[in-house]
């Protein structure tokens, strides 16, 4: 399938002022291949980087454009780099790409790896450049094989210019790019995760610390930075920092463009690339085009399913990591979800935790025996079989999987939605409590996780 939704053409004037990302997009959504991405100043700000600027200015520049991860955590990308060991005898360093995307509601780095694969090799090219690493891998989502056909491509260009592969540009500097695909697991998202899979490992997550700057993957120092992180790179360098934070909004704390999408009964579902900053109703009426007809807003969450939902009245949030901190949940991938009314909120998250359940490793108890509980809990109450407690029994496995009790964010982001579905439709899930005269035998005493 070719995506062709990026947005609506008579809204948005791409340029390269104010569209870093997707300015060379084609109108027909055909990939971008070498020679149109020349023409269209592609590798120039690798050329720039290569030629005139010091390796760790390329990390500086990074810094001070407030760059953060697009990966969903939002870690300063030049502080991460900063990370990396400058002790210039450790030669053996890797940069991964993590392009496992696999957050429900997320296609954004699938949009820029199918349609626009050279930014990210441009990406890739100046960031191992920075840290000094001379190879690097993009750790690729299973089902995402038309951007794997698309990338494999892009790297055979890529090498055959001279851009990837020995002496790069003259400068005797070599970095080498794989695509790797994964088995499409939810988890092997988690850095860590990833660098367990890339090794050939089972996918848990590692202990942090030590950090993969320190110890990555082959026990090597390791950068793990998110496709649309990486595809930043280029426009900072090319353009400079005083232009990419002019990009942001008023108000907003993060700089730049991010992809937002909206999906669900929305008249336009779509992603764009768009200012840190736009409000969330911007984004949904003016791009998103609203509800169907027949419809109506009932929640939405921002930014991928392990978001907190928020209500109709909440769209007035400037869509950055602040500003929709402030209504209480999180950023996210910034893709976000209409629900509209007909949703039944206990059946959506019972569809959800089981998503969840499936997907964790199962490597510590919480997350895996405490989603699977939520599912059965949940199943009942769409059923109409639940029983007194089974809300506050939720609430419970809420705060026991919540942020620092998990081994990593898989189970609090799980968690996240449930929690503020049950605290804005707290009546949905009540009126899945069977009668008491249903004469439902009660539920055997819960095992408390711990006890
Ligand atoms: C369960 C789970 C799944 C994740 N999936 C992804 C993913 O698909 N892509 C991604 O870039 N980051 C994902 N992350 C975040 C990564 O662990 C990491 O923070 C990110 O790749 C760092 O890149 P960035 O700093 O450029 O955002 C996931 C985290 C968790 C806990
Ligand atoms: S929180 Fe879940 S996914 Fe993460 S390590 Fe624990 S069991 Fe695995």
């Amino acid at each position: 399938m070719t995506l062709t939704s990026f947005g609506p053409a008579n809204l948005i004037k791409r340029s390269p002022e104010t569209h870093p990302l997707t300015w060379r997009l084609r109108d027909d959504a055909e990939p971008v291949w070498f020679d149109e991405y020349q023409a269209k100043n592609g590798y120039a700000a690798a050329r720039k980087a290569f030629a005139d600027m010091a390796q760790d200015d390329i990390v500086q520049t990074v810094k001070d454009a407030g760059l953060k991860g697009r990966g969903g955590a939002g870690f300063p990308t030049g502080v991460k780099w900063g990370l990396m060991p400058k002790d210039e005898s450790i030669n053996i360093r890797y940069l991964l790409c993590n392009a496992d995307e696999m957050e429900p509601n997320t296609w954004k780095d699938r949009m820029l790896m199918e349609q626009l694969p050279h930014l990210l090799i441009e990406g890739m090219l100046i960031s191992a450049r920075a840290l000094k690493t001379y190879r690097g891998y993009i750790f690729l989502r299973g089902e995402y094989t038309t951007a794997a056909k698309h990338l494999n491509r892009a790297v055979e260009e890529a090498k055959a210019a001279g851009l990837l592969g020995k002496n790069i540009l003259g400068s005797g500097f070599d970095f080498e790019l794989f695509v790797h695909t994964g088995a499409g697991r939810y988890i092997c998202g988690e850095e860590t995760a990833l660098i367990n899979s890339l090794e050939g490992r089972r996918a848990n997550p590692r202990s942090k610390p030590p950090f993969p700057a320190a110890v990555g993957v082959w026990g090597k120092p390791t950068c793990v930075n998110n496709v649309e992180t990486l595809c930043n790179v280029p426009a900072i360098i090319a353009d400079g920092v005083d232009w990419y934070k002019s990009l942001a909004r008023e108000g907003s704390e993060d700089m730049g463009t991010k992809l937002m999408g909206f999906s669900g009964k929305v008249k336009n579902p779509g992603l764009w690339e768009l200012p840190f900053g736009v409000t969330a109703r911007e984004l949904f009426e003016d791009y998103a085009g609203g509800m169907r007809d027949g419809y109506t807003l009932k929640a939405w969450q921002p930014g991928g399913a392990g978001t907190g939902f928020l209500l109709p009245e909440h769209l007035d949030a400037q869509m950055y990591a602040g500003g929709i901190g402030k209504v209480g949940t999180r950023m996210g991938t910034g893709l976000a979800m209409a629900v509209d009314n007909t949703v039944n909120m206990v059946s959506l998250l019972r569809n959800m935790e089981q998503f969840f359940a499936r997907e964790s490793c199962g490597f510590c108890t919480p997350c895996r025996d405490g989603l699977p509980w939520s599912v059965k809990l949940l199943m009942a109450l769409e059923k109409g079989e639940g029983r007194e407690g089974d809300i506050e029994t939720l609430l419970g496995l809420v705060g026991f999987l919540g942020p620092g009790k998990t081994f990593c964010a898989h189970a609090p982001g799980a968690v996240e939605p449930l929690g503020s579905a049950i605290k804005y439709f707290r009546s949905e899930f009540e009126a899945g409590i069977a009668p008491v005269s249903a004469a439902v035998p009660p539920l055997a005493k819960p095992i408390v996780v711990g006890a």
